[in-house]
């Protein structure tokens, strides 16, 4: 299979919307929340994202676990909630999302190609661990780097500085993949060759830069890198 992408050693990805599904801690809670689990899993969300920006721009940072907890508090109280123990049972759910049915195949045929791979995230170490264990992707990953080390969010350039830094390499020789589309724009600015992983069907971004490829999901990588299943 011809590759669409060549010359990549290192293959990155974003985390929360990418490898793991940002629904699934509200969508495990749906006894409990009834039809508000979908509002509550978008408001928290939406609001966890924001703080990212908004925090990085008042140089105010904290992190990203201190952030989700802040965005679940006001989606809880937006959506008329207050239940300290599911409160606790979202944020316990949180730190073991599931990762996406394609995930652990990709990663694999990713490594069987002696690719390079790593976790580039605004979730905190201690989070990112978490997920990744409760995934059982750690032997898939090479490493995870949060934005912890250089102290503000993405799209924030040095974020995606960490990559080149951990693996000593150029940015043309970076496959990055998030569905977060502002995310991809953030790689793209920064001289990644980027993959958008549509999941949620959404518009494209008016922001400087677009990515090399938009797919549904991440199985469609392989075939890109020109990695025969
Ligand atoms: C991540 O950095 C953007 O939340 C997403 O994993």
């Amino acid at each position: 299979m011809n590759a669409k992408l060549e010359n990549i050693s290192a293959c990155v990805f974003d985390a929360y919307g990418t490898l793991f599904d940002v629904n699934a801690a509200a969508a495990h809670c749906a006894d409990d929340l009834g039809d508000k689990w979908q509002p509550l899993a978008d408001i928290w969300r939406t609001k966890q994202l924001q703080y990212t920006w908004l925090r990085s721009l008042m140089k105010r940072h904290v992190d990203f676990w201190q952030l989700t907890t802040d965005a679940l508090d006001y989606a809880l109280d937006t959506v008329g909630v207050s239940d300290p123990a599911l409160r606790q049972k979202l944020l316990d759910l949180y730190l073991q999302l599931d990762a996406y049915v394609e995930v652990k195949d990709v990663l694999t045929a990713l490594k069987d190609a002696g690719l390079k791979t790593a976790i580039l995230s605004n979730g905190s170490p201690d989070m990112l661990t978490s997920a990744v264990q409760n995934a059982g992707l750690d032997k898939l990953l090479d490493v995870s780097l949060s934005v912890e080390d250089v102290g503000i969010y993405k799209p924030d350039p040095s974020v995606y500085q960490m990559a080149l830094d951990h693996f000593s390499i150029t940015p043309q020789e970076v496959s990055f993949q998030s569905s977060n589309a502002w995310d991809a724009a953030g790689a793209a600015t920064f001289g990644f060759r980027v993959v958008w992983v549509n999941r949620f069907d959404q518009a494209p971004e008016r922001l400087p830069d677009q990515p090399d490829f938009e797919v549904k999901t991440l199985s469609e990588l392989p075939g890109i890198l020109g990695i025969t299943a």
